[in-house]
């Protein structure tokens, strides 16, 4: 995670970022302290990346990069009010990730997005594209990462990032649970997605449009915005313990709690050393 330090809303780059709504940075720590402070209640390390002055996003942490199995993959950012924070996630994968035995690939050299867009379920590497990380970068990552990718097309400018529009909610295991909003997807991607995921929890829109799928999973706690509340409903019917954070002020960027969260997957873990790479999907 990163803090909020120099967060704030000085330029749009998604729908959710209006220059006329003021940002209340303190309240914007207090509540990023929750969210870390929740995270360490239930058990997680949360290890705390330095922010850096004049980069407002770098508060959102899971588009630094992606982590599979040790490895980690620096992020390129699509617009170059961001492109500084890859060298800075690069940076810190080298210094304090080697320390945490992760080994870093660099940065992309495609558009990728980091966690935004490519998300560990299982043993694929779901990956978004459509406004943000391109095509070319999924087959990157997949092929560094050393994981099979189903390319994903993301359709609705309000769910730019594929974490806006789908939550992997278990882990591990061969044919993880997953969350998603139909409508953020092109019709072939809702259709890779019924086929792959026939029991995956079906967002409702008002979910969706505060953010509740941007949610962190343990595979039993579900960490994700006190807004959704059709979404904690359904969590709970499917065995899971939902865990509210009030994120407003970072919701004024574009992101929740999934967006503040890089997960550090270490080698020997699930998806460590996955065999060959093939790229599926829409
Ligand atoms: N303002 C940031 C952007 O538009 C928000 C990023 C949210 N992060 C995420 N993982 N969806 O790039």
């Amino acid at each position: 995670m990163c803090p909020p330090t120099y967060f704030d809303v000085v330029y749009a780059i998604n729908p959710w970022m209006d220059l006329s709504v003021p940002v209340d940075r303190g309240r914007a720590v207090a509540q990023w302290e929750a969210l870390r402070a929740a995270y360490e209640a239930h058990g997680h390390r949360v290890d705390v990346v330095d922010p850096v002055p004049g980069l407002p996003d770098m508060v959102y942490a899971a588009n630094g990069g992606t982590v599979v199995g040790g490895k980690a993959l620096a992020a390129r950012f699509a617009f170059p009010q961001r492109q500084p924070e890859g060298a800075a996630y690069e940076s810190w994968f080298a210094t304090v990730g080697a320390e945490r035995g992760l080994t870093s690939l660099g940065q992309a050299s495609d558009t990728n997005e980091g966690e935004g867009d490519l998300l560990l379920a299982g043993d694929v590497l779901l990956a978004g594209t459509g406004f943000r990380t391109t095509r070319a970068a999924h087959e990157e990552a997949g092929r560094l990462l050393g994981v099979p990718v189903v390319t994903l097309e993301l359709v609705d400018p309000r769910f730019y990032h594929l974490d806006t529009a789908l939550a992997v909610l278990d882990t591990e295991g061969r044919s993880p649970r997953i969350a998603y909003y139909p409508g953020a997807f092109s019709p072939a991607s809702r259709a890779v997605l019924a086929e792959r995921y026939p029991d995956a929890i079906l967002a409702t829109e008002a979910d969706a449009a505060v953010l509740g799928l941007n949610a962190v999973s343990d595979g039993r706690h579900v960490f994700l915005t006190d807004r959704a509340t059709g979404m904690h409903a359904q969590l709970r019917e499917h065995g899971y313990v939902p865990v509210g954070v009030d994120l407003s002020e970072l919701l004024k960027g574009g992101g929740s709690v999934k967006c503040c969260t890089l997960e550090l997957r270490p080698a020997g873990g699930p998806s460590a050393g996955a065999p060959t790479t093939t790229e599926v999907g829409a």
